[in-house]
């Protein structure tokens, strides 16, 4: 049986009927038409579903809708502010960090966590903690190359 939740997501509030089994990714795609996080493996296994719940990166396919009341969501949509990128999405365009793109929200919202924990992290600490997240076109360079330069050069705390 559906039971609603409410909870903040790229700060609206959202009142919704969801169902026991129905996931976080269910509802940001199929209810909020939010397709920026992506179902990929659905198991927890590929993180291109990845989004922050109370500014913690987590993988929206493993995460219940019913588990959510009062919680803060936020996905890739919600980081471009009066239709200006986020600073780490605009280093992931000018470094050239992304091909085919399925990847793309999900690792950037797993950096944009990182980021805001670790000022100038190295090569090391950002493949770390991307690990997560799997990418089959770009080889990783240039997403690692885009992270740490976007630590270098701004202040990423904070949604
Ligand atoms: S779709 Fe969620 S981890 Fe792969
Ligand atoms: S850019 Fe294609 S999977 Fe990462």
């Amino acid at each position: 049986m559906k039971k609603s939740v409410s909870f903040e997501v790229n700060g609206q509030h959202q009142e919704l009927a969801v169902a026991p089994s129905e996931t976080l990714l269910q509802v940001l795609r199929d209810q909020l038409r939010l397709v920026g996080a992506k179902r990929g493996c659905d198991s927890g296994g590929c993180g291109c579903c990845t989004v922050h719940v109370d500014g913690k990166a987590v993988y929206s396919c493993m995460t219940f809708a019913r588990s959510l009341q009062n919680c803060k969501v936020t996905t890739i949509e919600g980081l471009t502010k009066k239709d200006e990128l986020d600073p780490l999405q605009t280093a992931f365009v000018e470094q050239g960090a992304v091909q085919c793109g399925y990847c793309t929200c999900g690792m950037i919202m797993s950096a944009k966590e990182f980021l805001s924990k670790h000022e100038q992290p190295d090569e090391d600490q950002i493949r770390h903690a991307i690990a997560g997240n799997l990418c089959r076109c770009t080889g990783y360079h240039k997403i690692v190359r885009a992270i740490k330069i976007a630590g270098q050069t701004t202040d990423l705390a904070g949604e």
